[in-house]
């Protein structure tokens, strides 16, 4: 999946952001220019059919509209995300429920992003499904990003709106003091909190969906496994249970490629100081995802952060990378510097003839 950052603007300041470094900066916006070479770019080679409209808050780009038509009307194009923390919407009600756009949106506890704020989110739910009718293609999202987040709004609003699946995502570093740490501690403590809500969550035949950073098997005891067995018998729940990553033993990182307004690119915010290049070095998105994942993705497994890992099934046998890779950026590019020097000492070492 590849998203354009189109503004750094941003209404909001979420404690969490991990594009916390680019948000806010200089009030950048993409030009109409750079935008249709990033689109070029992400569906040129013809793999991609689908791209995500990040920011900031794209809906704050001065030409949001114009660059939605152009979108819209691209033939190549079969979907577009928009990330969005819902508070402008209904500026945009036309180009955002056409059937090509996704909605994801990410909502804030009115705590963090203010009453007022809020309120204007939840007159635009109440818009978008009561009169758009476009459920299907709306996602609510939350950011468990302290080990006492709140989630009541969260309920509420899943059960006002009658939604069966929210996305939630425990919160990636978004400062560098937090990378290249063993992440079990912070894991262990927002534990409790994530299987109390998700116990809520299925008792109101809710489904949570992980995006990224998921909680590592290693973490979970089978008791707290065992007192979630019983909503696999409901007959509700269980088939979305089923299609859900929640009860999957795979921690992944699916590599997420960010455009920036200037055109450079990195391989996921949370990665952005070390993997930042510029699409004109790329042929198209398929080149650049090969690039990362031969420069990063393929050492995912091959590197821990914590001696547990060391002898890991799941990990050998590709099935947990530990959560965010930023946890391990450090050993994965000593890995790649090893991996590079032995094979030029090889190729040195070659037959001349
Ligand atoms: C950077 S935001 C930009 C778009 C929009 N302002 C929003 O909040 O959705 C894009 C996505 O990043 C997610 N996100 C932000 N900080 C995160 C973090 N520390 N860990 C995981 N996801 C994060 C948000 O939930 C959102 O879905
Ligand atoms: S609304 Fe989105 S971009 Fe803005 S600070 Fe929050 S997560 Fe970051
Ligand atoms: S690889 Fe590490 S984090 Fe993942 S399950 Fe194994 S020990 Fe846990």
């Amino acid at each position: 999946m590849a998203n354009i950052m189109i503004t750094d603007a941003c209404n909001l300041r979420c404690p969490y952001c991990f594009a916390n470094e680019f948000v806010n900066q200089d009030q950048n916006e993409i030009t109409i220019d750079a935008f249709e070479k990033a689109v070029d770019f992400i569906v040129g080679d013809g793999s991609e059919k689908s791209l995500g409209l990040i920011g900031g808050e794209p809906a704050l780009h001065s030409k949001f509209d114009i660059l939605m038509r152009k979108v819209l009307c691209d033939r190549r194009i079969r979907s577009i995300t928009v990330f969005t923390n819902g508070i402008l919407l209904d500026r945009y009600w036309d180009v955002l429920t056409h059937p090509k756009v996704h909605l994801l949106i990410n909502c804030n506890s009115p705590r963090d992003m203010g009453e007022h704020n809020y309120q204007r989110l939840c007159n635009n739910l109440k818009i978008l499904f009561s009169q758009k009718l476009r459920t299907d293609y709306v996602h609510l999202g939350i950011n468990m990003y302290r080990s006492d987040f709140e989630y009541e709004y969260m309920l509420d609003l899943l059960s006002r709106f009658n939604l069966d699946s929210v996305r939630v995502s425990v919160s990636v570093p978004n400062l560098s003091e937090n990378r290249n740490i063993d992440p079990h501690a912070y894991f262990n403590g927002m534990k409790p909190r994530v299987l109390e809500f998700f116990t809520r969550l299925l008792e109101n035949k809710v489904v949570p969906n992980y995006d990224c950073n998921k909680i590592p098997l290693c973490l979970i005891t089978r008791d707290e496994l065992t007192q979630f067995s019983h909503f696999l018998n409901d007959p509700v729940v269980a088939p979305k249970i089923e299609e859900s990553s929640i009860f999957s033993p795979f921690v992944r990182c699916s590599p997420v490629i960010d455009i920036l307004q200037d055109l450079s690119v990195v391989r996921c915010f949370g990665l952005s100081a070390y993997t930042r290049q510029k699409i004109s070095d790329f042929s198209g998105i398929q080149e650049l995802s090969a690039f990362y994942r031969r420069e990063i993705d393929s050492y995912a497994y091959n590197t821990i952060y914590s001696t547990q890992c060391l002898d890991c099934y799941h990990r050998k046998v590709m099935k947990c990378t530990g959560g965010c890779l930023a946890y391990k950026i450090d050993a994965i590019l000593t890995s790649k510097q090893y991996a590079e020097n032995v094979m030029r000492s090889v190729s040195s070492q070659q037959c001349p003839c």
